[in-house]
């Protein structure tokens, strides 16, 4: 596992991020990008390619950023501007978002003929593109060359991803989503270079998101869970060439208006029972469970057939014990290589996780708590600590579900026999 240095505090906070934007009409996202790293606590500045101005005004980033905006590399500037060579003592980490077709074939072919290229040429730190396009541009084997020549160089490539594109088209070359394009710059800070993590050929079984304990046709009782970090765990497994199945409870609406879009296969679920009978379906043949789900414990004892009526002043239900799906797998024989749990704890998160840990037999835990700011339900972020039988304990810093997810299938990836 890489080192996580700033352990407590946000993995951003403080960081000097430059963030380069190019020409293409996936440049108005980056206003998003922009301000998402400034509510982490990042320094940013942006550079712009004179075409870029085309589409987003350098006013616009300025604003944001509270620092000007550099476009023109013969401007003559302020002492505290940026320009091609200081932009390397600044900068830890450079990500052009969105990155065109243009940009990526010059800097693959060493042309730096403006500020943001000439930049790049210059830069020390981890350089990061984020290619958007129409998609018959990003499957030309110009591009694809100038792609595969930028990554033998160290360089990060963060998607695009398929979906809807500007022209109306749909097809890869989407621009991926901010919550991808945060965890690539945390990946990028912590210099855990490309390629990765290796899971090709293992096949992954995740359940992630709430489960529902129905009492009517009409109320349930569930918790806040959005399942983002279910989602997170299973496109970063996808990524890493594994074979995945995501057993998702009442979440998939919540995860497809964040944009999480990766080659995985979805079983959606409602109930604890339904999803430990999914995962009972699918466990066969699986190396690693993750289960990230926030299955309610409890149950109703009965489930009235018609919507109850609110007559009664005071209403006495019986509630029963669901089933625990991740020790039913721990236990299994046909357990799979690897059992890792989730536990959200809002006290003695660490204490409780590792009692769980021992009690189901997992070979690992993440424990995080749901108490603590910007961690935990519903959130982008989060802030674990992975735990092992070996006395093994990794504290993470603040950062996004989407890199936590990467370091989790780290850890995973590296006990896998
Ligand atoms: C409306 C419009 C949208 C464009 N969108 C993209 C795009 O999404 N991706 C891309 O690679 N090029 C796109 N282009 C083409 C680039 O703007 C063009 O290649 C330009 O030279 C890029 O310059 P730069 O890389 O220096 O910013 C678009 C052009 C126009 C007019």
């Amino acid at each position: 596992m890489a080192e996580y240095p700033q352990v407590g505090h946000d993995l951003l906070e403080g960081r000097r991020i430059v963030i380069g934007v190019s020409g293409g009409i996936a440049a108005y996202k980056t206003c998003g990008l922009v301000s998402a790293l400034k509510k982490r606590g990042a320094e940013v500045r942006v550079v712009m390619t004179e075409n870029a101005t085309r589409f987003v005004t350098p006013l616009t980033f300025s604003v944001l950023t509270g620092a000007a905006v550099e476009y023109d590399m013969w401007a003559e500037r302020a002492e505290d501007a940026l320009t091609h060579i200081s932009l390397q003592e600044f900068a830890e980490a450079l990500l052009v978002c969105p990155a065109t077709a243009n940009i990526m074939g010059k800097v693959a072919n060493g042309i730096a003929d403006d500020l943001l290229t000439a930049g790049i040429m210059a830069a020390s730190c981890p350089v990061g593109f984020a290619p958007a396009m129409n998609c018959e541009m990003w499957h030309k084997p110009a591009v694809q060359d100038n792609v595969a020549k930028l990554r033998e160089r160290g360089c990060w490539i963060v998607g695009p991803c398929y979906g809807a594109l500007a022209s109306g088209a749909v097809g890869e070359g989407r621009l991926v989503g901010s919550q991808q394009l945060i965890a690539c710059l945390e990946r990028m800070l912590l210099e855990q270079q490309p390629p990765g993590i290796d899971l090709r050929g293992r096949k992954v079984l995740i359940t992630g998101g709430p489960t529902r304990e129905y009492m009517d046709p009409v109320r349930f009782l569930s918790n806040a869970s959005s399942g983002k970090m279910g989602h997170a765990l299973a496109e970063q497994a996808a990524a890493a060439g594994a074979e995945v199945t995501l057993i998702s409870g009442a979440s998939q609406q919540i995860a497809e208006a964040l944009g999480f879009a990766g080659e995985f296969e979805t079983v959606e679920v409602a109930s604890a029972a339904e999803m430990l009978a999914a995962v009972q379906d699918n466990i066969a043949g699986v190396d690693v469970f993750i289960a990230a789900a926030a299955v309610v414990d409890y149950t109703f004892a009965e489930i009235a057939e018609q919507k109850i009526k609110k007559t009664a002043e005071r209403l006495t239900v019986e509630l029963g014990r669901t089933r625990d799906t991740v020790k039913w797998v721990a236990a299994s024989p046909q357990r799979p290589q690897m059992v890792v749990g989730f536990a959200a704890e809002s006290q003695d998160v660490v204490s409780n996780a590792a009692a769980k840990l021992a009690d189901k037999k997992l070979d690992l835990i993440v424990a995080n708590s749901i108490v603590e700011p910007g961690s935990g339900f519903g959130a982008d972020t989060n802030r674990v600590s992975i735990l092992g039988p070996d006395d093994f304990r990794a504290d993470l810093p603040l950062m996004s579900k989407w890199a936590v997810a990467g370091a989790v299938l780290d850890e995973v990836a590296r006990r896998l026999p």
